[in-house]
């Protein structure tokens, strides 16, 4: 896990409002990744998470700073180029259902990259669907469906098997479990997992839930107003970070053994 992937420095985005006032959403972001690493960036809502990953898909131009992919400064690409390095770096977004046209079915949903890229024909489409819908644990059943006949969850699958299709090195989850169940969420986070083993992919995986993303990240980042504010190892002991956002957080998170705690402190 040595091999680095990104290499990011100094990356700022500032946001001009109407009332012509500056809102800097991104301040000075610095942070790498290897290959087969998992960082999570956390935060609360508003801190700025969403920014920074729409920076490294180049859905958002950053006021200042660096992104290197493999060596490679990604900033200054022309459209080939940019056109080139897509296949790379793919996203999963919060919604799945808002991220699916619903006038597709699966079998053209999770094909459709590859399509785009010319690396399928259309003779081999129904076996690469269903090689894709393997990789996320769906029968072919689902091939012909649409979204909205589809759980929330499965619509995630299927969101997730169509960022694979093109074996990017890099995949970017923005709040990707968030809008689940708790129940589903463990279980795609486990495919998540699982996939990231088979693959050797590199996950940056936003949340706002710290506890979480604990359980599964190498490394995790916990963003505060557009600022790295910490910067924690899976094998440190979270309690133990004297950042006291990070311990906000953590207060945070609804925990019935705290509850219980604290009713037999009233008691
Ligand atoms: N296009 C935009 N124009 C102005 N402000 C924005 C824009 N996008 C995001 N922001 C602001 O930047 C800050 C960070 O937002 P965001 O990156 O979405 O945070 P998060 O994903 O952590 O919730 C917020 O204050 C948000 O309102
Ligand atoms: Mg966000």
């Amino acid at each position: 896990m040595s091999e680095l992937i990104l290499d990011i420095q100094g990356l700022t985005k500032e946001f001009i409002l109407p009332n012509k006032e500056t809102l800097t959403a991104c301040d000075q972001l610095s942070f790498t990744a290897k290959k087969g690493q998992t960082i999570g960036i956390v935060g609360e809502s508003g801190s700025g998470k969403s920014t920074l990953v729409n920076m490294l898909m180049l859905m958002e131009t950053p006021t200042q700073g660096k992104i290197h992919y493999r060596e490679k400064n990604i900033l200054n690409l022309n459209r080939r180029e940019i056109w080139q390095l897509r296949p790379n770096i793919q996203m999963v977004f919060q919604s799945p259902t808002a991220s699916i046209n619903p006038k597709m079915k699966v079998i053209d949903v999770v094909t459709e990259p590859l399509f785009n890229y010319k690396r399928l024909k259309a003779k081999d489409k129904r076996k690469k669907a269903q090689e894709l819908l393997a990789l996320v644990d769906l029968s072919e059943e689902y091939l012909e469906r649409y979204a909205h006949h589809l759980s929330g969850g499965q619509c995630q699958r299927v969101c997730i098997a169509r960022a694979l299709a093109l074996n990017p090195e890099i995949l970017i989850c923005d709040e990707a479990t968030s809008a689940l169940d708790v129940s589903v969420q463990k279980n795609i986070i486990d495919l998540l997992i699982n996939l990231q083993k088979k693959n050797n992919m590199t996950i940056l995986f936003v949340s706002h839930d710290l506890a979480l993303v604990q359980s599964f990240a190498h490394e995790i980042l916990v963003m505060q107003n557009g600022v790295i504010v910490d910067r924690l190892s899976q094998e440190q002991n979270l309690n133990a970070s004297e950042v006291t956002y990070t311990q906000c957080l953590l207060n945070s998170v609804y925990s019935l053994s705290k509850v219980k705690q604290r009713l037999l402190l009233e008691n």
